[in-house]
């Protein structure tokens, strides 16, 4: 229970979910491989200070010596200009191709400090320790590194496969509560897409994922973390089936944009974008009535809106919309459920998803 492997053909590599499971960090770092040697610690001054000491604790205790590099919280990290400077600090600490670095932080520095060990030296070992829930059922996983360009988010990136993944749930209790909630959207929507069960189990443990209880957490982080892995191990470049993971994020991407980025937190958005796109697959695909209601229901049990938001529609939604990269041809490569649990895509006239909506 909680521990299972993601298995990649060249990149196979282990995942554990439990609550203090970072106190184990530099044994299970072993355990996959890393080699005690020097390496680098990669967070951010949100984090540093509240679980930095115990992962660099847990990291000496198993023979490694982690220079530490903190950055600056928040998305304006993800920046060509923080990456150099993490570089000088690799550079500084003598960092080789047997080193390891480990990202301990949200999706921020789970993507900065993933693409700089895609990079540094033409790629070295990179271990995820997520703190964020959305990084623990979602960004953790999956290999996608990369950083911001001024003109769109992720312009810049690599796949580059973690060897490990460490979820530590009980980091979870210390996530201020609008982050903790955007982060369910994303397990709701595993469910939504081909957990039919899960969507039921959501529902019952709400009470208690709300209260943050670390054995609840854990069955949903690892619930999801085994969903994405399915996804991940059958298309690892994102050339068809991961494309389902998208549900709810053409419409969320296109309102995270046009309310401007920062207004809306993407799991915010995508709540609303998954709301969005389960009234076009009442409309396209006969999702029964039922399954909608229930799903807007888990959603708003959450804490989340489900409804777009008074005057969304104006040049900026619609330029975004068009602008997505799923388009195809004229229309948009939209994500659909045709009941819970089970999720495909089809092209949609833009047209045809504005009547929907409006
Ligand atoms: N690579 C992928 O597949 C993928 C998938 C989804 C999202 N992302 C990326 O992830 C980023 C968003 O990630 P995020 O939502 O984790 O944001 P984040 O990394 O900015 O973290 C959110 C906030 O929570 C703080 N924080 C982190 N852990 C904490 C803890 N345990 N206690 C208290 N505070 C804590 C952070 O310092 C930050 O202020 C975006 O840049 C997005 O593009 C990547
Ligand atoms: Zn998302």
């Amino acid at each position: 229970m909680g521990d299972f492997i993601v298995e990649l053909a060249a990149n196979a590599h282990p995942v554990h979910v439990a609550a203090g499971a970072l106190d184990r960090l530099g044994e299970l770092a072993r355990a996959a491989g890393l080699k005690p040697a020097r390496a680098a610690l990669v967070t951010d001054s949100n984090v540093a200070p509240l679980y930095g000491d115990r992962a660099a604790r847990a990291l000496r205790a198993a023979g490694f010596d982690p220079a530490i590099v903190v950055v600056a919280a928040g998305e304006a990290s993800k920046s060509l200009a923080t990456l150099a400077t993490v570089y000088d600090r690799l550079a500084d600490a003598g960092l080789d191709r047997s080193s390891a670095i480990f990202a301990l932080g949200g999706g921020v520095v789970g993507d900065l400090a993933g693409f700089a060990a895609a990079t540094w030296m033409r790629g070295i070992a990179v271990a995820q320790i997520p703190t964020t829930l959305v990084a623990q059922v979602d960004s953790a996983l999956g290999g996608k590194t990369g950083i911001n360009h001024p003109s769109a988010k992720n312009l810049i990136g690599a796949f580059h496969q973690p060897r490990l993944v460490v979820a530590d749930v009980a980091t979870l209790a210390t996530l201020p509560e609008r982050e903790f909630r955007e982060g369910l959207a994303e397990a709701i929507k595993y469910g939504a897409i081909m957990d039919a069960p899960m969507v039921a189990a959501l529902e019952a443990a709400m009470p208690a994922i709300l209260r943050r209880e670390p054995a609840t957490l854990a069955e949903i982080v690892e619930r999801s973390l085994r969903h994405k892995a399915f996804v991940v191990q059958s298309d690892e470049r994102e050339g068809g089936l991961r494309k389902i993971l998208n549900f709810g994020h053409t419409i969320g991407h296109a309102l995270e944009a046009s309310a401007g980025y920062g207004s809306l937190l993407h799991g915010e958005a995508v709540a609303i974008g998954m709301g969005a796109a389960t009234a076009l697959s009442r409309a396209c695909a006969n999702l029964p009535a039922p399954d909608a209601t229930r799903l807007l229901g888990l959603i708003e049990a959450a804490g989340l809106a489900t409804r777009l938001p008074a005057g969304w529609r104006g040049a900026e939604f619609d330029r975004a919309l068009k602008l997505d990269k799923k388009r195809a041809g004229a229309g948009v490569e939209f994500v659909l459920i045709d009941r819970l649990g089970h999720a495909f895509t089809r092209e949609l006239g833009f047209d045809e998803i504005i009547a929907a909506l409006a």
